[in-house]
């Protein structure tokens, strides 16, 4: 297992705020199917414009929502990682922890992290696709239609808050994460392939502001030539073994808090 080098242990052992930036990498080991890998990536096997947009929806409403129903399945029977627990364990060994997520199953969350910020919304929660207002659990399952209705719009119906292409991200989360982006001194950028916007550009904010930044990620991404390290494995297994790198140091130390 590569470790982190002695002056990034350092540097993470002495940071106020670290930002952990994850993406579909993260929940791979979950069985939670990632984007873009061969083979086992979901945009290798569907095209993202039949959907993953507000225009495949409207043209295929029924289509869209029971796709979402079968992932929704998938992430229902999911259980975090030790790379989920490590981050767990962080949150208790740095002094303010940030985690976003480009993550739609709410995995963090479920091991127990507490400050999460989800980029690209949630795949269990519903909304209105006409006026984006929330969508009880309760009201979906007293539905027999193939797309429930909105219980808000007479001819409207129910979608998964999940950010599509062409949308917007939610306002407060991606301010947030820019916030943690500027403020952090060591940024750790997990499982993401660093190309889907505005998301890839926080490791390289956080840079630009002088964090220290790593990457962990089997293979090689555009954000490797940048980051300080690149860590290549499975998240679960750096993650723990990043965690218990940290916790050996702030020992050794004397910083253990
Ligand atoms: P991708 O599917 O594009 O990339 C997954 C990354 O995880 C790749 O770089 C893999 O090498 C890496 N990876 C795979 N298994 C891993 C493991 N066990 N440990 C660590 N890394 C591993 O996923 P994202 O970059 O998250 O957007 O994709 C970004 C966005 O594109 C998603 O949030 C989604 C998608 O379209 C929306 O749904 C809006």
């Amino acid at each position: 297992m590569q470790l982190l080098s002695e002056e990034l242990l350092r540097s993470l052992g002495e940071a106020r705020h670290v930002m952990v930036l994850t993406g579909a990498g993260m929940s791979a080991e979950s069985g939670v199917p990632t984007f873009r890998d061969a083979q086992s990536g979901i945009w290798e096997k569907f095209r993202a414009e039949d959907l993953a947009t507000p225009e495949a929806f409207e043209a295929n409403p029924a289509r869209v929502w029971q796709w979402y129903e079968e992932r929704r399945a998938i992430v229902r029977s999911a259980r975090p990682h030790a790379g989920h627990q490590a981050l767990v364990m962080l949150e208790s060994l740095v002094p303010e922890l940030s985690v976003i997520t480009q993550n739609v199953d709410g995995l963090h969350q479920l091991a127990g992290s507490k400050k999460v910020t989800e980029l690209h919304g949630n795949i269990l929660r519903s909304k209105c696709h006409v006026t984006g207002r929330p969508i009880s659990a309760e009201w979906l399952s007293g539905s027999a239609h193939a797309v429930p209705p909105s219980p808000y719009v007479s001819g409207g119906f129910a979608r998964p808050d999940v950010v599509w292409f062409g949308e917007v991200l939610p306002r407060q989360a991606l301010e947030a994460a820019m916030q943690a982006a500027v403020q952090c001194d060591f940024c750790i950028s997990a499982g993401t392939t660093s190309l889907v916007q505005p998301a890839a550009s926080l490791p390289l904010m956080a840079l630009e502001h002088g964090a220290a930044v790593i990457e962990i990620n089997p293979s090689e991404t555009p954000l490797s030539p940048h980051a300080d390290q690149c860590l290549r494995g499975l998240a679960s297994e750096v993650l723990a073994s990043l965690v218990n790198q940290l916790s050996s140091w702030k020992h050794d130390s004397g910083q253990g808090r």
